[in-house]
């Protein structure tokens, strides 16, 4: 879609995450630690891969794209999350790191919805899921890459839950009504986003996030969020403001695109140690810890 300059989610984003500075609490503090629960296992770090599609194979390399970043997240026990494709390539990637959520787009042909669910189980997904902010085009319904997509209901959302018993994950709620539905619903997890900017004057996904995160206070419902996120300083403001992990995405392409999987593990572990010096420097030391009481609004 085009915006107008001002119009773009992109641009809003980044300008309110750069606007969040922090203090210092150096005295009494220690080296922090990155390692944190999701889904009730134990991780590296609070960050997870993107829910990406369509990605080459680079410089002629035995994998593409999307098999290099999934292996890197394998190689350093992060969430591994993935996008629109077929079920070959989905098999193909189960097959290097089991630990990965399917995000399935809301087709119109709902028959291609439950089968892409179903194979993602057969093969042994972390979980499955779906990304609604892909619903809507600029002339009714979407149309992603020739497909068509279709509204989604309260109780077929249910219905995904109940039929494919695999954590499920709501990826583009971007107001508290949504999230509540979605714990409702008995979904696992939400990502906050929007989706690269898809709706103009969408809010920064940090700036309703401690709106959503009350909201859905003592409920079972892990809190992702992305969208321009591309350090550790980011992920701490995602944590400080309510997340429980961010995903980055385009941040991470350069990386994948030049060196592949020992790129994509540089990058990562980049973001990780960046995250553990501003943790250690505001003074918390586990990610569940931080609050936003080092953050200046
Ligand atoms: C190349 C590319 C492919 C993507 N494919 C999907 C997809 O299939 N499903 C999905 O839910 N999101 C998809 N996204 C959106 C990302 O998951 C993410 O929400 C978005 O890029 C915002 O995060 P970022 O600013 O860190 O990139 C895609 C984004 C890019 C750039």
């Amino acid at each position: 879609m085009e915006y107008t300059r001002i119009s773009d989610a992109n641009v809003i984003t980044k300008q309110y995450m750069d606007s969040i500075l922090f203090e210092q609490r150096l005295i009494d503090s220690k080296v922090a630690s990155t390692e944190c629960e999701l889904f009730g296992e134990k991780w590296s770090m609070p960050v997870v891969t993107p829910a990406f599609s369509h990605l080459g194979n680079y410089s002629g390399r035995e994998l593409n794209g999307l098999e290099e970043y999934s292996q890197a997240a394998r190689d350093l026990n992060m969430l591994n999350f993935c996008g629109m494709m077929e079920n070959d390539m989905f098999g193909r990637i189960a097959k290097i790191n089991p630990k990965t959520i399917r995000i399935v787009k809301p087709y119109a042909d709902n028959g291609k919805v439950r089968d892409q669910m179903e194979y993602a189980k057969e093969v042994g997904a972390f979980g499955i899921g779906m990304d609604i902010d892909h619903i809507f085009g600029e002339t009714g319904y979407d149309v992603v890459i020739g497909e068509e997509m279709a509204a989604q209901s309260s109780e077929m959302i249910a219905s995904y839950i109940e039929t494919y018993k695999l954590p499920f994950t709501v990826k583009g709620v971007l107001s508290v009504e949504d999230a509540v539905k979605c714990a409702e619903l008995g979904a696992k997890a939400i990502i906050v986003s929007h989706h690269h900017g898809r709706l103009p004057y969408a809010i920064p996904p940090m700036m309703i996030l401690p709106e959503i995160k009350e909201a859905l206070a003592g409920k079972d419902v892990e809190i992702i969020v992305d969208c321009g996120i591309e350090s550790g300083s980011d992920v701490y403001k995602a944590l400080a403001l309510g997340a429980d992990a961010a995903a980055l995405g385009r941040s991470m392409l350069p990386s994948l695109e030049k060196d592949g999987v020992p790129g994509v593990e540089k990058f990562f572990t980049k973001v990780k140690d960046e995250l553990r010096f501003v943790m250690s420097a505001t003074g918390f030391e586990k990610p569940e810890q931080i609050d936003d009481s080092a953050l200046y609004l």
